[in-house]
Formats: C-alpha cells, structure tokens, sequence
C-alpha cells in the first residue's frame, strides 16, 4: 500500500478501547488544529490479558483499516499493543509516521534520588522483552516495582470511574504500597490515568504519579514536524471516533472521557 501523506489528513490513534482517549487529549492540547480519527478496538478488549501474536494480529489489522481512511501518521495509544507490533508496523510502513506509547519509567526515576517506583501495567506489557530492557536501563538509579493490573481497564472500559468497586479492587490491589510506601507510581496502561485521583487517594498524596501521554504527543508532533506534514493553521479539528463495537454508547463514553 502506499499514498501521498497530505497535510490535511486526519492522524489515528488506536487504543484496544476508550484508554487511548488519554493521549488524544494530550494530542489535541498540542495540534489543537489537527483532525483526529480515534479507533477503540472495544470488541476484543482486554489486549493486555491476551498473547502477542493475537496482539500483533488485531492491532496491524486496525492500522491497517486507520491507513486505508487516508491516516497521515498513527499513535498507537496503548502500551500493550505497542510492545507487540509498533516495530513490525514500522516495517510494513516505514513512510509513514508510527509513534507508541511506553510506561513513562524515566521520568519516574528522575524525579528524585533513587526513589521507589511502582509501574502499573497489562500483564502483558510487564512480561514483554521491551519493558524488561526498559526496568534494566534504570535499575542502578532507582527500586523499580512492577505490578500487573489485569482488570483495572475494565471500570474504565464501562465507564465506572468513581464507584466503590474500583475503589475496593484499588485497596486491595495496592494494599502493599498504600500510605505513601513509594515515591512514585507509572501508570503504564492508557485507561488509567481516567482512576488517577483514586489510585493516588490510596498510595497517599505524597506519591508523584506519571504517564505516557504528553511524552508520546510531543513525539508524533515532532515526526509529523519533520516530514512537513503540521497544518499550522487557524481552526479547530475535527475528532472522528470509531469502534469496532457498533453500541453507540461506547462513542459516547470516549467524548465523556475526553471532556473530563
Ligand atoms: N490501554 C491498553 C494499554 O495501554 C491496555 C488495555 C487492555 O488490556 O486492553 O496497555
């Protein structure tokens, strides 16, 4: 496949569900001129419970379907779908820019002097080769803690972000770390940053919490910069959202989320 990368196209961003609308956000702060096309794969979530291969199939399938809308770069949203597939999609489509997200671990370890950071992600993302040699880079500078969360995107999937469940699965999922016990948490996974006020109610306010979001939004600004492909111009975008569930309700959860 290949097309002309026009200034005017819209820029994907894909997550396995709503998660991804963390980092549209961040996006649209940015290039608040742009046209967004956001596609949740909610009929397949959870990605990060499933293996790599089933992975890597479902996510080239959706870039696939991105670029055929004439997609002039994409943000693969998800942390678990970027440790499967973001290199061989830059394989298949080395023109076009492809920017993932990963667990914002370096700014965690630099926030102070060897500080304790707790990383909040997929099982997936935490068994994966590309987060070990992540934890390896900064294991001199740091106590890094890596905790897998299978079913916190879930409440966000439904769209519970405030109810007494989440709550009790928090308390009982961070037991170990309430009460100011790291100085820092990673929220490695694009759904959570919509639990960010309840998981640091029960780490303790003390706790610096962090997420890839705006890193990853910059980045795709400066590729789209590079290739001469920003419109720079004075109007406000359009944000297209696409499910692969038809339930309109899932649509409208991502524009409640984004308007959070
Ligand atoms: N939002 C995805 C991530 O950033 C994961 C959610 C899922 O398990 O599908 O890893």
């Amino acid at each position: 496949m290949s097309y002309i990368l026009q200034k005017t196209h819209p820029i994907a961003v894909f997550d396995s569900g709503v998660g991804g609308v963390s980092v549209l956000r961040e996006l649209i702060k940015i290039m608040p001129d742009e046209d967004f096309i956001y596609f949740g794969d909610s009929k397949n979530v959870p990605y990060g419970t499933k293996d790599k291969e089933e992975v890597r199939s479902l996510t080239i399938s959706c870039a696939r379907q991105l670029f055929d809308q004439g997609a002039k770069g994409l943000v693969v949203a998800c942390n678990t779908a970027t440790s499967a597939a973001v290199r061989v999609l830059r394989e298949m489509y080395p023109y076009i820019p492809i920017v993932g997200i990963e667990p914002a671990v370096k700014p965690a370890v630099l926030c102070m002097e060897h500080p304790r950071v707790l990383v909040m992600a997929t099982p997936m993302t935490i068994r994966e080769d590309k987060f070990h040699r992540l934890m390896e880079r900064y294991e001199e500078e740091a106590e890094i803690i890596p905790l897998p969360c299978p079913g916190l995107m879930d409440f966000i999937e439904r769209g519970d972000l405030d109810g007494e469940d989440l709550h009790k699965y928090l308390q009982d999922l961070l037991y170990s770390y309430s009460n100011n016990h790291v100085d820092a948490a990673v929220l490695g996974c694009t759904h959570y940053p919509f639990a960010r006020k309840q998981i640091q109610q029960v780490l303790g306010d003390k706790v610096r919490i962090f997420d890839g979001g705006e890193g990853t939004a910059r980045e795709m600004r400066r590729r789209l910069e590079e290739k001469g492909l920003l419109r720079h111009e004075q109007r406000k975008g359009e944000i297209l959202f696409e499910n692969s569930l038809t339930d309109e309700r899932k649509v409208d959860l991502c524009r409640r989320l984004l308007d959070l």
